[in-house]
């Protein structure tokens, strides 16, 4: 059999994607007080690829041998008998995803995101600070609701909430490095493996846990999602400089105006270029598009978008090794394909 193309991984997103969004509206009722859960529900409304929930779902149908989407997510079969929720898994994912979002923007200072104005533009800081908590707690409740085995349920919780603590860690730490010149790519690759990689991390072994896989093969997935989001990370960055912010659903170009550390920066640093004079505005709303484009023909001249890509391949070959040990069915193949579509994507 032929290996998935990028449009039968795009395909296989979006179907999953619809079902995610009904299982969304749900799980996030609108209820009293209405505008903190308006706001909640916001950028989950908006849009976004949901590809954390995508690679939940499909590494449970992977490890349970079935045909994809041919099976209810809501009584998912285990590999020991019984069955599990893992939509409520796959939504409580993408629960925390807009959670960081919401809080992202705000730390990151950025106006627009999924092509909507950013929740503390959209309503007000006080807001958005309560709907990134509000959607953080939830995440717990409806990781709850998968109805696995007690211990299961239990480990999946842990795991979702080491995640979270994580995330802060990597976020402290994105921040923190904006103020200093001198960090290195061994500190770059940590601070993504925490702020952005542990969720992947958690998307695709949370299934494993839930479905009572064994602890090798629960450790496998999660080393697939940290090298697989790790590399997702690293095209985040490249995308952030080279694709137009329509396009994109935030604002082009906003890491330069931040003084972001990326593995680009880092690489043009290393090459003699002063990385925080390559754009002047100090704000994502006075940057101009000929100012990003000279900022970004100088990275590619030093060679560091090429160096970033190298770097993002070769963490992709390391993700795909670490699933070797699944079944061998179409979903398997689907996440060797997604993880080569986490860095080829366009958006
Ligand atoms: C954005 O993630 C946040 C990062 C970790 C870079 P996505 O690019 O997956 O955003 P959505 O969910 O599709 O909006
Ligand atoms: C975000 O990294 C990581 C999160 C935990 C949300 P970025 O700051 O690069 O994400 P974007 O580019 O704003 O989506
Ligand atoms: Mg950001
Ligand atoms: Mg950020
Ligand atoms: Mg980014």
């Amino acid at each position: 059999m032929s290996p998935p193309t990028a449009q039968a991984v795009t395909d296989a997103v979006e179907e999953r994607r619809e079902l995610v969004n009904e299982a969304i509206v749900d799980a996030l009722p609108i209820t009293h007080p209405e505008r903190l859960y308006e706001a909640s529900r916001y950028l989950l409304d908006a849009g976004g690829k949901r590809l954390r929930p995508a690679v939940l779902l499909l590494t449970a149908e992977a490890l349970a041998d079935v045909e994809p989407l041919s099976t209810d997510y809501g009584a998912f079969p285990t590999l020991e008998g019984g069955t599990v929720d893992v939509m409520a898994a796959a939504v409580s994912i993408e629960t925390i995803q807009s959670f960081t979002l919401i809080h992202d923007d705000i730390m990151d200072d950025d106006d627009l995101r999924r092509g909507v104005p950013a929740v503390h533009r959209e309503y007000d800081l006080e807001t958005a600070i309560l709907a990134g908590d509000t959607l953080y707690s939830k995440a717990f409740e409806i990781m709850l609701e998968s109805e696995a085995a007690p211990e299961r349920s239990l480990e999946a919780v842990r795991t979702l909430a080491r995640t979270c603590t994580r995330i802060c860690e990597g976020q402290s730490l994105d921040v923190d490095f904006e103020s200093r010149t001198d960090v290195t790519r061994e500190e770059y690759l940590e601070m993504v493996e925490l702020k952005t990689a542990v969720l992947y991390g958690a998307a695709a072994s949370v299934p494993a846990i839930l479905l009572q896989a064994d602890q090798e093969t629960v450790d496998a997935l999660y080393r697939y999602g940290i090298n697989v989001g790790t590399a997702f990370q690293i095209q985040d960055d490249v995308l952030d400089l080279t694709v137009p912010s329509e396009t994109l659903g935030k604002q082009r170009g906003s890491d330069l105006v931040e003084d972001k550390r990326t593995l680009i920066t880092l690489h043009a640093r290393d090459q003699g270029v002063d990385v925080d004079s390559l754009v002047d505005a100090d704000s994502v709303e006075t940057v101009t598009e000929a100012e990003i484009d000279e900022a970004v023909s100088e990275l590619e001249a030093a060679g560091s978008i090429g160096f970033a890509r190298e770097k993002a391949r070769s963490l992709v070959r390391e993700g795909k090794d670490e699933i070797a040990r699944l079944p061998e069915n179409e979903a398997h193949e689907t996440l060797e394909a997604l993880a080569d579509y986490l860095i080829e994507r366009g958006y």
